[in-house]
C-alpha cells in the first residue's frame, strides 16, 4: 500500500512545545516554524534579540518543510536566465553565501555533498538549458555540461554544479529549532495567529503577542491579506514519490522540460530511496488528482523498474511574477517573506540574513532584489492573476453551488478525493475534510453542514 505521506514525517521525533498561554512582549514576534522562521529565529536569538516564534501547527516540520525534496542548492531550475542580469548575480550569489555559512553551521551527518544538475529531453528544454548556460557564463558561475548521467534514460544535454547539499529537511529544522531554543528564542506550537494588529497578533485562543517588529514566514503571508502585492501570489501543487532502490546517486537532478521532474535518492531507515516527483499544476484547480500520482508510478515502472512507490505525497510552492522572493517590509513593523518558488530550503536562508538585517535595521547590500515595491513589470501578471482568482470566485459559485466557502477571501473549495482535503483555488488554502486548517493563508476553519 502507498503511504500518502512525506517519507521525512516518519518514525522521527519532532519538536513540540506548549501553546502559548499568556500575554507577552517581545522584541520580534515570527509567525510560521518553518525553515524560514527557525532560521531567523535562530538568528536573532543569537544577536542578543528577544524572539517569540509561533506555529500553528502541533510540532515543527509538519509544514511544507516536511514536505519538500531536501535539496539545498543554488541551482534553481534554469531561473538564473528568466531575471535581470544584475538581480540574478545578486540572487544566486545570495543563495550561495547563505548555504556555504548555514553548511558550515551543520553537523556533518545532517547533510551530503552531491553535484546538483539540470537536464532536458527535449528540444524545448535544450533551448532553456542554452539560454542558462550563456547567463552562468556572463556571471562567471563554474558549471560543466555532460550527456553522461545516473539517470537510466537518455538525456539530450545536463549542466553540472558541485559543491551542493541535500539532506532530510525535517532533521535539518530540528537541529535548527533546538539551537534556537538553545540561544534563546521562545518556541511555541499549536499556536495559531489569528489576527494582526499594528502591535500585536492574537492567537485562537485569545492570547496576545507584543512585538516591535513581526515578521510573518507562513509560505503565503497570513498578515497581508489585502494586499494586491500578496494577490500576486500563484500556489502551485506538485507530488513527489520515494521508493527502496539498491544505491545512492551521487548528484541531484531537475529537468527542465515543459514538465518538470524532480530526482534524488536519500538514507530512510539506513537503506536507500529514491525521490522522484512533478507534474505541477496549479493549486486547487483540480478535484481529482489520482492521475497525477498515477502518471509518476507509470514513469517508476517504466524507468526505473519500480512497481509502485513507497511513499506518496503532494507539496505547495508559492510563486511571485518577479521569479524572486518578496522578502520585504510591508507596513509599518510588519515584514513578509515568501516566495521562493521551489527552493524553499535555501531561499529560507536566504531570507534569515535579510529578516536579521531588518531587525537590527542594517542595511544589506541584496535587500532591494527581494523587494517588490515599484516593480511595474510584475503588474501584468498581478493583473492575470487577479482574474484568474476573480474567474475561480465567480466559476465556484456557479459550478458548485454546495462546496464549503473558503475562510480566507470566500472563494469556493474543491473536494480533493484523492488526498480527502478541501482545495481552495484562489490562494491554496487548504482544509482537512472535517474543515480544519492544513495550509493557509485561511487561519479559521470551514463551516461544513451535514451534506458535506
Ligand atoms: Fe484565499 Fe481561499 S480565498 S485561499
Amino acid at each position: 500500500m502507498i503511504m500518502q505521506e512525506s517519507l521525512w514525517l516518519q518514525q522521527q521525533p519532532l519538536f513540540q512545545n506548549a501553546t502559548l498561554q499568556q500575554d507577552i512582549s517581545c522584541d520580534v514576534c515570527i509567525i510560521g516554524g518553518g525553515m524560514s522562521g527557525i532560521q531567523t529565529a535562530w538568528k536573532l536569538a543569537k544577536a542578543g534579540i528577544r524572539v517569540v516564534l509561533v506555529e500553528a501547527k502541533p510540532a515543527i516540520g509538519l509544514g511544507i518543510t516536511g514536505y519538500s525534496t531536501g535539496k539545498i542548492t543554488s541551482q534553481h531550475g534554469a531561473k538564473l536566465y528568466t531575471v535581470p542580469l544584475d538581480k540574478a548575480k545578486i540572487y544566486y550569489n545570495a543563495n550561495e553565501v547563505a548555504i556555504t555559512s548555514f553548511i558550515e553551521k551543520l553537523p556533518t551527518d545532517l547533510y551530503q555533498e552531491v553535484t546538483s544538475y539540470i537536464y532536458s529531453t527535449t528540444e524545448a528544454g535544450d533551448q532553456k538549458l542554452q539560454q542558462e548556460i550563456a547567463c552562468y557564463e556572463q556571471l562567471s558561475i563554474p558549471f560543466f555540461t555532460t550527456k553522461e548521467t545516473e539517470l537510466p534514460f537518455p538525456v539530450t544535454s545536463a549542466v553540472g554544479i558541485s559543491k551542493q547539499y541535500q539532506c532530510d529537511p525535517v532533521a535539518i529544522l530540528r537541529y535548527s529549532t533546538q539551537q534556537a531554543v538553545s540561544a534563546g528564542a521562545e518556541i511555541y506550537t499549536n499556536s495559531r495567529a489569528t489576527k494582526v494588529y499594528a502591535d500585536k497578533i492574537e492567537l485562537e485562543n485569545g492570547c496576545h503577542v507584543t512585538f516591535q517588529k513581526l515578521f510573518v514566514c507562513t509560505h503565503f503571508p497570513i498578515a497581508a491579506m489585502q494586499k494586491l502585492r500578496v494577490m500576486q501570489l500563484e500556489i502551485y501543487r506538485s507530488y513527489l514519490t520515494a521508493s527502496p532502490v539498491l544505491d545512492l546517486m551521487k548528484g541531484q537532478y531537475l529537468s527542465v522540460d515543459d514538465s518538470s521532474r524532480t530526482i534524488r535518492t536519500a538514507l530512510y531507515n539506513e537503506k536507500p530511496y529514491l525521490l522522484y516527483g512533478g507534474r505541477e499544476h496549479r493549486a486547487g484547480t483540480v478535484s481529482n488528482v489520482q492521475p497525477y500520482y498515477d502518471s509518476l508510478t507509470e514513469e517508476l515502472r517504466k524507468h526505473f523498474d519500480i512497481s509502485q512507490p513507497a511513499f506518496s505525497w503532494s507539496a505547495q510552492d508559492v510563486q511571485t511574477p518577479t521569479q524572486l522572493p518578496f522578502i520585504e517590509q510591508i507596513a509599518d513593523r510588519i515584514f513578509i517573506a515568501t516566495g521562493y518558488d521551489k527552493w524553499g530550503l535555501s531561499n529560507s536562508l536566504v531570507a534569515s540574513e535579510l529578516l536579521l538585517h531588518y531587525a537590527t535595521e542594517q542595511p544589506h547590500p541584496a535587500a532591494a532584489t527581494f523587494q517588490n515595491i515599484g516593480d511595474f513589470s510584475s503588474w501584468t501578471k498581478a493583473l492575470q492573476s487577479v482574474g484568474f482568482i476573480g474567474l475561480s470566485f465567480v466559476e465556484g459559485y456557479l459550478a458548485k453551488p454546495n462546496a464549503p466557502i473558503c475562510t480566507h477571501l470566500g472563494c469556493k473549495t474543491t473536494w480533493n478525493k484523492a488526498e480527502d482535503t478541501w482545495d481552495c483555488p484562489c490562494h491554496g488554502s487548504r482544509f482537512s475534510a472535517d474543515g480544519q486548517v492544513i495550509e493557509g493563508p485561511a487561519v479559521e476553519p470551514l463551516k461544513l453542514d451535514s451534506s458535506q
